[in-house]
């Protein structure tokens, strides 16, 4: 058995944080849907501060995730000679739309349910408004779109078509 050459290894440990960065960064997010219907449910007056917690963590874990993942997989694709292949060009397609959703519609949605939230819980009468219902309706769609891209692209990266 030869060892691996250095660049082969550094190779590997670029792909490793390649994959942790995907985990780290959009891991959470699957758990969104679980995490709002049970607030919703138990609890209304924590739906404010879940939408804090869902835009902060867009800022501070999705977003540098991304970046990581765009720059390991940008030296993945130099370093592999991978730029032409299909699957790369489908990951920066992916890491664009993604960055543009959660920058120009997660996290200022998330912002509005935030205030619409405290708003409609300090008028009492325990029913969220349709204002409300809509942001959330927003967040729902756009949420799934991004895990399903997610997903998708994991696939093409690992099944390379
Ligand atoms: C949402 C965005 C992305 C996700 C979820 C993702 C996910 C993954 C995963 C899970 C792997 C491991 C597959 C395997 O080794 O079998 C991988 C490999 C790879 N990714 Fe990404 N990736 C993303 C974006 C990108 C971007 C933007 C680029 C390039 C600029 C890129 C380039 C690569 C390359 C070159 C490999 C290594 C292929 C290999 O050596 O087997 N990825 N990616």
């Amino acid at each position: 058995m030869s060892q691996p050459a250095p660049a082969a290894a550094l190779y590997d440990y670029i792909l490793a944080l390649h994959v942790m960065a995907v985990v780290v960064g959009f891991g959470v997010t699957f758990a969104y849907p679980i995490i709002f219907a049970v607030g919703a449910k138990r609890d209304p007056r924590s739906l404010p501060v879940l939408h804090r917690i869902e835009y902060t963590v867009e800022r501070l874990l999705v977003n540098p995730g991304l970046l990581v993942v765009l720059a390991a997989g940008a030296y993945l694709a130099g370093k592999g000679h991978h730029w032409s292949e299909f699957f790369v060009q489908w990951g920066l397609g992916a890491a664009v739309v993604i960055g543009a959703v959660v920058g120009a519609v997660m996290i200022p949605t998330a912002k509005k349910a935030e205030q619409l939230a405290e708003r409609d819980l300090a008028a009492g009468g325990g029913e969220m408004s349709a204002e409300y219902q809509a942001a959330v309706k927003r967040l729902t769609t756009f949420g799934t779109l991004l895990s399903l891209l997610v997903l998708v692209t994991i696939l093409f990266m690992a099944v390379k078509p």
